[in-house]
Parts: structure tokens; C-alpha cells; sequence
């Protein structure tokens, strides 16, 4: 390989890694909304996972409503639990929006998060709430799709064993299953109701 070659290379694979660092620090910025629509084309992508009642869905199963996306497991003890209660809240305030949205769970434990613990544990929130799961292998593809963070923590202490850590961010995908912008958990359930009319409104 020439000496130029090799440079070439170099400079591509450091720009490369500057636009999935670039991505994932906008990712762990509150206020990167806008920035973000700039970079619409890069986040998200096709799926092939379990739903929770055992079907083998693709994200093509779900065009033709909004898809809210929000990547979590059965296991966490505040993130999860709290997002999807505050998702459920805004939406009914948010709510009746022209096309309902559809809210799916993707688990970032597939170890442990059964299509059978999913069904109850995503319809505690609410009924139509949608949980997916599949093998290591499939929610490594989604989490990447997404630019979302799912890392394992053990716990040698604990009877847990292990948690994850994972972003948390809600992403709002249209119904044709492109990116509109991502909603921050942060919020409360009315802030979170305002962002999701501002995103799915005409
Ligand atoms: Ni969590």
C-alpha cells in the first residue's frame, strides 16, 4: 500500500469516527433537537425483531402511524419505569393527535427481557404499548440504526447480577418511518405532551 493510500485512509476512518462522536455527543445533549433534524437521514433504519406477543415484526410492520422509539428493559429501576409512565401521561394530554402514534420498547436486555415479561411489563403503562426483543445480535443492529448506547454494568453484589446503562432519549419517527427528532425523558409529562405535538402537528 502507498504511503498516500495509507493517509487517505487514515483521514477517512478519523472523519468517520468525528461524525459518530459528533452524533453521540448531540445524542447526550438535552438541547440537541435541532441539531439533530440536520442529521435526520443517519438515525434509525430496518429492524427484524420479536414483538411481545412472540410475532417476528420488521419496522416495515409499522408504517402508516408514528412511531415513538424508546430503548429500555424490563429490569431498570427509575429511567424506564418513569419514561414510559410520563409517555403514557402525555400522551393523553397530548392527545387526540390525527394519527395516533404507536409506542414501542425496544429492549436493550434481550437476555432477559422474554416477548412474555415485555407484554406485561409494557402494558402496565399502557394497553397498546409495544415491546420488542430479539437475539443479542438484532438489538445490536437497532441500537447502532439508532445511534443509541446500551452497555452491560455488572453488579457482583447484587442478585440482579447486572444493569444497563443506555441512553434514554424518545425517538419520534414518522409514518413513514423517518426521523423527525428525538424528545428528551427529562421533561414532565406535560413538556413531554407540548414536544409531541410539536412534532407530530401539521
Ligand atoms: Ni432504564
Amino acid at each position: 500500500m502507498s504511503n498516500r493510500l495509507r493517509w487517505i485512509i487514515v483521514v477517512v476512518a478519523l472523519a468517520l469516527g468525528g461524525v459518530a462522536a459528533t452524533l453521540l455527543w448531540m445524542l447526550a445533549e438535552p438541547r440537541a433537537t435541532t441539531i439533530l433534524s440536520t442529521q435526520a437521514s443517519v438515525i434509525g433504519g430496518p429492524f427484524s425483531l420479536t414483538d411481545n406477543k412472540g410475532m417476528r415484526v420488521t419496522d416495515a410492520d409499522y408504517r402508516g402511524r408514528p412511531m415513538l422509539i424508546f430503548f429500555g428493559f424490563t429490569s431498570c429501576p427509575d429511567v424506564c419505569p418513569l419514561t414510559l409512565q410520563k409517555l403514557a401521561d402525555a400522551l393523553a394530554l397530548a392527545g387526540p393527535l390525527p394519527v395516533e402514534p404507536r409506542v414501542l420498547m425496544i429492549s436493550i436486555d434481550p437476555a432477559r427481557d422474554t416477548p412474555e415479561m415485555l407484554d406485561s411489563y409494557v402494558r402496565s403503562f399502557r394497553d397498546d404499548f409495544i415491546g420488542l426483543t430479539g437475539t443479542q445480535a438484532e438489538i445490536d443492529n437497532v441500537v447502532a440504526a439508532y445511534r443509541a448506547y446500551a452497555k452491560r454494568v455488572d453488579m457482583p453484589d447484587s442478585a440482579m447480577v447486572y444493569t444497563m446503562d443506555h441512553s434514554s432519549f424518545i425517538y419520534v419517527m414518522g409514518a413513514d418511518g423517518a426521523f423527525i427528532t428525538v424528545i428528551s425523558p427529562d421533561g414532565d409529562a406535560a413538556a413531554m405532551a407540548q414536544a409531541l405535538k410539536a412534532a407530530l402537528l401539521p
